[in-house]
């Protein structure tokens, strides 16, 4: 079952130089339960088809339903469905972990018994319960992104989108984070819609990688599929994959999310 469902989802944006077509008409599904890799070159759209699709922005065009709700006709719905973890986190350095949590909670309209509660699940469930009473400010990067994960799962929604959860981890803050994604997956049949320019963790996580270039769908299937079709065999690199398809690399590992 489609838990996802996008039809010529579309936005441009005007500036003072013009209109920019960001999302040019976006056609895809995700079904319920799966881990969908949304991959592109910087610029492609994929932030911007993500802030559409969790109702933060809204779309010039074409039309979408998360988890049976309507993106435009019924935004609150879509809301109570999805969490977001937007491209670069935004926890408060000053609070602790716990406050934050509880903060989330309450923001949700939790009880202060409810949101205390929730708090100690989610740590239990993020490897976060040493970290409760941690300043954020002290955290690594890793446990930085599993606490922006945790409260973007405060009411446990059926689907998670994360804007490229990895950027800037270590290879061991990352294997934890695949991990985590399979966990949430494997035992609350969490969909997990993420965007990554790491082509190995695409391959390594995903079970359908949708490519965009140019605010459009360019190519979509299994990584095997798509490295068959497009690479001439199953065994190639994801790398080659995508630059057969784009014509050009992903972003540079070491490139700085631009925040737009
Ligand atoms: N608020 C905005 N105003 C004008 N242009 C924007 C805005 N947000 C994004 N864009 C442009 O839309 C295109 C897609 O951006 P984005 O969705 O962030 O791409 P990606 O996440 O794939 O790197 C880029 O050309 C970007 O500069
Ligand atoms: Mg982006």
């Amino acid at each position: 079952m489609a838990i996802i469902s996008t039809a010529g989802l579309a936005r441009t944006f005007q500036t003072k130089r013009g209109p920019v077509e960001a999302v040019r008409g976006i056609d895809l599904t995700v079904k319920a339960g799966e881990i969908l890799g949304f991959l592109g070159p910087n610029g492609a759209g994929k932030t911007t088809t993500l802030r559409m699709l969790t109702t933060l922005l809204a779309p010039t065009g074409g039309a979408a339903t998360v988890a049976g709700c309507d993106l435009v006709r019924d935004p609150a719905g879509v809301r109570e469905k999805c969490g977001y973890v937007a491209q670069s986190g935004g926890v408060d350095p000053n609070i602790s972990v716990r406050e934050e949590l509880v903060t989330q909670g309450r923001l949700y309209r939790l009880s202060k018994a409810e949101a205390a509660a929730r708090t100690e699940e989610l740590a239990a469930e993020l490897g976060l319960r040493e970290l409760l009473d941690r300043k954020c400010a002290a955290l690594s990067g890793g446990q930085r992104r599993r606490l922006d994960i945790a409260m973007a799962l405060t009411h446990r929604p059926a689907v998670l989108f994360l804007d490229e959860p990895t950027t800037g981890l270590d290879p061991a803050g990352r294997a934890d984070l695949w991990d985590l994604v399979r966990g949430l997956r494997d035992r609350h049949g969490t969909t997990v819609f993420l965007t990554t320019h790491y082509l190995d963790e695409a391959d390594a996580l995903a079970d359908r990688l949708v490519i965009v270039d140019h605010g459009t769908v360019v190519a979509e299937g299994t990584p095997a599929a798509l490295k068959e079709r497009y690479a001439g065999s199953a065994g190639a690199s994801l790398q080659d994959t995508f630059l057969a398809i784009t014509g050009r690399g992903p972003a540079p590992v070491d490139a700085t999310p631009v925040a737009v």
